[in-house]
């Protein structure tokens, strides 16, 4: 039986992967922000026969405090990990700032990856074939890293952000190996392409109801991608990261992959103003 950790396990493709991992008999560890959300899972998982092999952690994932607990939380529960997969969102079209004083979309989509990837490596390295897959957007729409506005005090739109935690995570995954040398956790950047999930709830109503009706004509279902995610998770690619848009595997030599930037934005992580942040929780191997 494989152990998986899910953020963002309560809707979407998170959710998906998870109820598909648990109905072949896999262990599945969802980590989500809303109890009913948890709960509703639970009831999905009984109903498919699945309950004893479902769990829900409770953890908002845009704090650092949420954070912790999810580190904590998991390895109360598991002494290892087989995968770790990143599906945490939520689209925010106003700037919000969490209780440590960062722009929400960073701490949730970026941040809370890094935290919980670097942080979980040792439980992974104990996995058969361990995996990190952070479901992002590789090789999709541009945005740019705001380097000198992290936290995008200036011009704030939600999809600025958003493609600001595409960038950051495209980085995230390719400074990997240089952080855990020798590991056999296997980092894997997948855009998934228009999938029809909660993404578009927290619109505003206009933009909900056109994106709602572009979904049911253009999207792909969350199981139908979810069974893209399984594969990756069963069979990732040899080298230590990978990047793929849909079934189309990303060249990593480009500028959004640049091991110098990458390097930049863990040094810039490092720095950030968190009390017992990223660099403490680190278990290098
Ligand atoms: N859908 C697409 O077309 C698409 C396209 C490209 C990339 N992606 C990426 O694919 C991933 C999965 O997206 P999705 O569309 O499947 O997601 P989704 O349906 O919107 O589900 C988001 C999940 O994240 C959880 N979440 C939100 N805020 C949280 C917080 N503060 N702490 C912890 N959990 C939180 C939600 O539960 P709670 O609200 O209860 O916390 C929910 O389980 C995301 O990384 C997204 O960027 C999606």
């Amino acid at each position: 039986m494989r152990v998986y950790a899910i953020t963002g396990g309560t809707n979407g493709m998170g959710r998906a992967l998870g109820l598909l991992l648990a109905r072949r008999g896999d262990r599945v560890l969802a980590l989500a922000s809303g109890e009913a959300g948890g709960r509703a899972l639970l009831d999905r998982a009984r109903e498919a026969g699945a309950g004893d092999r479902v769990d829900f952690l409770r953890a908002d994932l845009s704090t650092v405090a949420g954070m912790n607990a999810a580190l904590a939380g998991v390895r109360e529960r598991a002494d290892r990990l087989d995968g770790l997969v990143f599906g945490a969102q939520r689209f925010r079209p106003v700037r919000e700032e969490t209780a440590d004083g960062l722009e929400a979309t960073f701490a949730l989509t970026y941040l809370s990856r890094s935290v919980l990837g670097h942080g979980l490596v040792d439980l992974l390295e104990r996995g058969e074939a361990p995996v990190i897959l952070n479901i992002a957007g590789p090789g999709g729409l541009p945005g740019r890293v705001h380097w000198d506005d992290l936290q995008l005090t200036r011009g704030y739109t939600g999809m600025r952000a958003a493609m600001q935690g595409s960038r950051c995570n495209d980085l995230l995954g390719a400074d990997f190996p240089a952080r855990h040398p020798g590991a056999r956790t296997r980092y894997v950047l997948y855009n998934p392409g228009f999938v029809r999930t909660g993404m578009a709830d927290p619109l505003p109503a206009p933009q909900r109801l056109l994106t709602r009706v572009l979904a049911r004509v253009l999207a792909r279902s969350p199981e139908a991608a979810a069974a893209d995610l399984a594969r990756l998770l069963d069979a990732p690619p040899a080298e230590p990261v990978s990047a793929f848009r849909r079934n189309t595997r990303l060249d990593l030599s480009g500028p959004a992959f640049d091991p110098g930037a990458a390097a930049g934005l863990y040094a810039l992580t490092r720095a950030l103003p968190l009390d017992g942040g990223p660099p403490e929780r680190e278990r290098h191997v």
